[in-house]
This record gives structure tokens, sequence and C-alpha cells, in this order.
């Protein structure tokens, strides 16, 4: 009785003492994830004392840390998951990741990177890489290995003048890239092309004003395509052809005048309200026919249907495109 007494006191102590937590964050610990959170606290540095070393999943946000190096991550090799949302990184040291060998996801959100070293994510099986909201101008080929397995992307709110070509054509298994708001004017010829499994692209918020008309032709699966909030004033005809899963389209708030005719006639998959063109100066001339006819027989799909409306010519001013007339428009 006293010797089980005295084990069920020892494994208490023990396991009280070995489960240890940073000063200022939180532990979780569960029999498959050990998460370590420190969350909005006045912490200049990496929190290293007290971290536990089985720790799968951990997240450094809104804190003054500035600086995070290899040594403090490999204290933690089963890491899996790192977030460090929100601080003062201005810099990543190029083998930071080379004792994580089973990291899968690194987010680095809103903090101060201007460029990352050659291989900086070589030595991790990454799937999800964010780098949201930085100061970065390019996105370098060199930072992953040939065989990524790199499924989700977003590289949105930073600086870049041009789409990484050369870094897209390792990331054959994309699934989701987000390259909004930064400052893209073209995105060039075949730069999407390896990206044959992407499912999600968001352009929004840059300066697009043309696409080529082969532009998506090879991302025969996606489903969701934002170009919204760009300069675009004309579209090819045949720039959605080939896209039979799009579910969801946003072209609104650019400087459309008018549809091309053809241009929706292969959107076979779009969702209720799953296509979004407001917020264009439509012309309302006998241009707007193909437009006219197809929001008659698909006005479900379009989103805000009944508040299209036509920026020109004077006597259609803020007339419902869907209340024109074959009269109205000359036809
Ligand atoms: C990590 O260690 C703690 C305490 O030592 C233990 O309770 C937990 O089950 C371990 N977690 C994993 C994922 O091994
Ligand atoms: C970070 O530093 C700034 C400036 O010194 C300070 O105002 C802020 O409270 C600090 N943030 C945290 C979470 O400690
Ligand atoms: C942020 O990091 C820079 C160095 O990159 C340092 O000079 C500055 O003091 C840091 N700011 C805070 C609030 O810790
Ligand atoms: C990508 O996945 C494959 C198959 O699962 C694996 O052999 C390869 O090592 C992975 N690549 C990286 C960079 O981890
Ligand atoms: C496209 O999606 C389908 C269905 O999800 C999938 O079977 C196919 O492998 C995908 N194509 C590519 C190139 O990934």
């Amino acid at each position: 009785m006293k010797i089980w007494l005295l084990s069920t006191l020892f494994l208490v102590c023990c396991c009280h003492v070995a489960s240890s937590c940073p000063d200022l964050c939180q532990c979780y610990v569960s029999p498959r994830k050990t998460e370590v959170v420190c969350n909005s606290v006045p912490l200049t540095q990496f929190p290293s004392e007290g971290m536990p070393s089985n720790t799968t999943s951990l997240t450094i946000q809104y804190t003054n840390v500035s600086s995070i190096s290899a040594l403090h991550l490999s204290a933690t090799p089963l890491l899996q998951e790192l977030y460090l949302y929100a601080n003062n990184l201005s810099s990543l040291p190029a083998d930071l990741f080379r004792g994580v060998p089973l990291l899968s996801t690194v987010a680095l959100s809103d903090n101060k990177l201007d460029r990352l070293p050659a291989s900086v994510f070589g030595h991790a099986p990454l799937q999800n890489l964010v780098l949201k909201n930085n100061l970065m101008v390019s996105a370098d080929a060199e930072w992953l290995p040939d065989n990524s397995n790199l499924t989700w992307l977003d590289l949105s709110g930073n600086r870049l003048t041009a789409v990484p070509a050369a870094l897209f054509k390792k990331l054959r298994r994309l699934e989701n890239l987000d390259l909004s708001h930064n400052r893209l004017e073209k995105i060039q010829t075949n730069s999407l092309g390896p990206l044959i499994r992407l499912e999600r692209l968001n352009l929004e918020g840059n300066k697009l004003a043309t696409l080529e008309p082969s532009t998506f032709s090879s991302n025969l699966n996606l489903t969701h395509l934002f170009l919204l909030e760009n300069r675009l004033e004309e579209l090819p005809s045949t720039l959605f052809h080939g896209l039979p899963n799009l579910q969801h389209l946003s072209l609104d708030n650019n400087r459309l005048r008018h549809i091309p005719p053809g241009l929706l006639d292969q959107l076979h998959s779009i969702a209720e309200e799953g296509l979004d063109i407001t917020g264009n100066p439509w012309v309302c001339d006998r241009k707007v026919e193909y437009l006219w006819r197809w929001l008659k027989k698909n006005h479900k799909k379009m989103f805000m249907a009944n508040d299209l409306r036509c920026a020109s010519p004077d006597a259609l001013k803020e007339r419902l495109v869907m209340s024109l007339t074959e009269s109205d428009l000359g036809l």
C-alpha cells in the first residue's frame, strides 16, 4: 500500500516537473500533440527555457521576438507546425529548419521580412508556407527543394512586382496560391503552367491591366479564381475556357466596359452567386448583348445580378443591365 502510494506520488511529481512550460506561455499536452502558445506577451527573445522537448506545435505571436535560430528549434525535433505571426522578425538564418525534419507548416505573417536566404526551407518537408504581410520584393526558386510538396503558398501583402515563375516550376503539388495585394502588373506567359493541381488562385488587389489568353490554360482544376480590384480593362474571349471546375470567379472592381462574346460559355460549374462582376463601368451599347443574354439565362449565378447597372451611355446611365430591352440596345 505504502509503496503503491509512494510510486503514485513519484509519478505525479515526475510528470509535473517534466511537462514544463516557458514563462509567459501556455502549454497544452495531449497524447498526440504538445502545443506551446506565447500570445501577446512582452517577450523579446525566443522562449527556450522550459520549452517541452516533444513540442509538436509552437505559436509565438504578437511579441517583440526579433530573431530565431536553428539552435532554438533543434530543441524541439518533433516540431510539425510553427506559427510566428506578428513578431519583429526581419531575417531568418539559412539553416533555421535544419533540426526540425518533420516541420510541415510555417507561418510568418506580419513580420518585417524583406528577403530570405537561399534554401531556407530546403531542410523541411513543408506543405504550408505563409509569408503574408511582409516586405518581400521577390520569391526565389532556391528557397525550396526541387521535390517540394508544398500545397499552400501565401505571399499576399508583399511587394512582388513579378510572378515568381522559377519558384512555381518546383510547385507541381500546389493547390492554393495567394498572391493578393502585391504589385503585379502582368502574369508572364506560361508562368502558372507548372501549377497543374492549383484549385484556388487569388490575384486580388494587384495592378493587372491585361491577361494573356493562355494565362490559366494549364490550371484545369481551378475552382476559385479571384481577380478583383485590379485594372483589367479587357479580357480575351477564351481566358476562362478549359476551366470546367470553376465555381467562384471574381472580376469586381476592375475597369471592364464590355465582356467579349464567349467569355463565360465554358463555365459550367459556377455556383449560385459565384460570379461577381460588380463595380465595373459597363457600357450598355450593342456590345453588351452577350452579357445581357447570359444574365437573362443565368442570373442566379451572378452575384447581385439585380444591381448590375450601366455606367454609360448617358441615356442609359444607372439602368439595370437586366432591365434593358432590345430596342434600348438598338438590336
Ligand atoms: C510530451 O511529454 C509530456 C510530458 O512529458 C507527455 O505528457 C506527452 O504525452 C508527450 N507528448 C507527446 C506527443 O509525446
Ligand atoms: C513591443 O515593444 C513595443 C515598443 O517597445 C512596446 O510598446 C510593446 O508593448 C511591446 N509589445 C509586447 C507584446 O511586449
Ligand atoms: C525590432 O528589431 C530591431 C532589429 O531588427 C530592433 O532594433 C528593435 O529594437 C526591435 N523592436 C522591438 C520593439 O523590440
Ligand atoms: C515529397 O513527398 C514525397 C512522397 O511522399 C517524398 O518522397 C519527398 O521526399 C517529399 N519531398 C520533400 C522535399 O520532403
Ligand atoms: C484534378 O482534380 C481531380 C478531382 O479532384 C483529380 O482527380 C485530379 O488528379 C486533379 N488533377 C491534377 C492534375 O491534379
